[in-house]
């Protein structure tokens, strides 16, 4: 156990079961960058403040380069004593500079280290996903420029609602990604708080100079009290509750591509590259890459609940139940890099009209309202289209083909420009106060998306 940087104290061996137990590098590993940086830079404080001399931090900083390197061409040999990514550089560190090595721990824990560790990788990880959701919001924004003039039903209950444009329907979701986006920006800012300096819990005690580590590390500013710096993981939380929150968007999105490619629905057909056949039916060509995405939003959904569960009974400071931080915040950002991805590549192919006439009952009875100038109430026109569906549909025909004198029989203002309503094109553009379906307001979105887009 002397191989241990803890080891002075200890006599007796661990049980290899423990350590295997212990271990955390087959995972923390991924922290190789974070943690060299942040060793770069507390070397340099420790000059700074005459702890090491300005030789010993030049050895320190390049040979923390050579480590770098190793594991950037995936040369660096993980050894059994190497319980974490921590003592794995310190421990290479140290074959390559010699006892120095040994000096840079000072004043430092891996408490401190590790929380500041975590914050740069999911800083850097944060900010690789919000590229990734605003190309995704882009491409949805192209294709409904597009794709303006195509007409589709809108749905209430899965039930034929009202008509709308295409590129509505797509916006809804750009815009669901465009929220994910303000949300991911402003945990961003929480993130990018420096906990290093904050030693093991109570401080450090060579008055180490935190605002020169933050500058040197691009955090904002530096976290104020230690114990906090030591153990707060809510930025773990938050960017798997932001995780979950995009996945459930993109799961409904995927959800309707779904439907809407069925048989029965027959509206869009997924392109090639995003679908797969079977191997027993020819025919067949199946949605899998929405289906995946709807599968794989239960697993963040997961990652989510099992932290909290972890979090929420953990005494105050560092406690190595915090250990278990990780491996859910690695999952569901390599989740989401690549259901983003994924998302952003599906191109439906022919979306099709597949309008019907009483899909317009609720202009009937706008119409009659507008006919009254106001003296006929909402509820009563409601009810009269209600039978002028109810009508056509005895008759087998459709609310086109009945005749004036049916109208006429159901209320009096019908006359004869009430054809005038069989029109698909003419219903959708009467929708156009803002955030309705007209050509017009759809348009505007687009022009508001592409500038919230290009904000930042
Ligand atoms: N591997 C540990 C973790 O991920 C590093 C911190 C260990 N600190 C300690 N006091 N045991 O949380």
């Amino acid at each position: 156990s002397s191989a241990k940087l803890w080891g002075g104290r200890f006599t007796g061996a661990t049980d290899p079961l423990m350590d295997a137990f212990n271990a955390s590098i087959h995972f923390d590993k991924r922290l190789f960058e974070a943690d060299i940086l942040g060793s770069q830079a507390y070397a340099k404080a420790l000059a700074k403040r005459g702890i090491i001399t300005s030789n010993e931090c030049e050895l320190i900083v390049d040979g923390l380069k050579k480590v770098l390197e190793e594991w950037r061409t995936n040369t660096f040999k993980i050894q059994p004593a190497d319980e974490d990514i921590h003592t794995a550089n310190e421990r290479r560190l140290g074959e390559f500079v010699g006892s120095v090595a040994g000096k840079l721990h000072t004043g430092r824990s891996r408490n401190d280290q590790v929380a500041t560790d975590l914050r740069i990788w999911a800083r850097e990880e944060a900010k690789k996903l919000l590229v990734y959701v605003k190309q995704l919001i882009y491409a949805a924004v192209e294709r409904a420029e597009k794709e303006i003039d195509v007409l589709m039903p809108g749905y209430t209950h899965l039930q034929r609602a009202q008509p709308i444009r295409w590129s509505h329907w797509l916006l809804s979701y750009a815009w669901s990604w465009q929220a994910d986006a303000q949300r991911l920006e402003q945990i961003i800012d929480r993130i990018n708080v420096l906990p290093l300096g904050s030693g093991a819990l109570a401080g450090n005690p060579f008055n180490i100079d935190r605002e020169f580590l933050a500058k040197e590390l691009g955090f904002k500013s530096v976290i104020q009290n230690s114990l906090y710096g030591v153990s707060d993981r809510d930025f773990v939380a938050e960017l798997l509750f932001w995780a979950s929150m995009t996945m459930i968007h993109i799961s409904r999105f995927s959800e309707d591509l779904i439907i809407y490619s069925s048989g029965e629905f027959g509206f869009v057909s997924l392109a090639d590259a995003y679908s797969t056949g079977s191997s027993l039916m020819p025919q067949k060509k199946n949605p899998d890459s929405c289906e995946l995405l709807r599968g794989k939003s239960g697993r963040v959904f997961g990652q989510l609940s099992g932290f909290l569960m972890t979090y929420k009974g953990i005494p105050s400071t560092y406690n190595k139940d915090l250990q278990e931080d990780k491996e859910p915040l690695f999952d569901a950002v390599e989740t989401l890099a690549g259901s983003l991805q994924i998302t952003t590549g599906i191109h439906p192919e022919n979306m099709k009209k597949n309008l019907s006439i009483d899909m317009l009952a609720t202009d009937v009875a706008d119409y009659l309202v507008r006919k009254g100038v106001c003296r006929v109430p909402f509820r009563e026109t409601h009810h009269i289209a209600g039978a002028a569906v109810k009508t056509a549909e005895d008759r087998n025909i459709t609310m086109a083909n009945l005749e004036l004198s049916d109208f006429k029989q159901l209320h009096s203002s019908f006359e004869q420009d009430v054809t005038e309503l069989w029109d698909y094109e003419k219903c959708v553009e009467n929708r156009s106060s803002v955030g309705g379906t007209s050509r017009a307001t759809v348009l505007e979105q687009i022009q508001n998306l592409k500038r919230l887009l290009n904000e930042n």
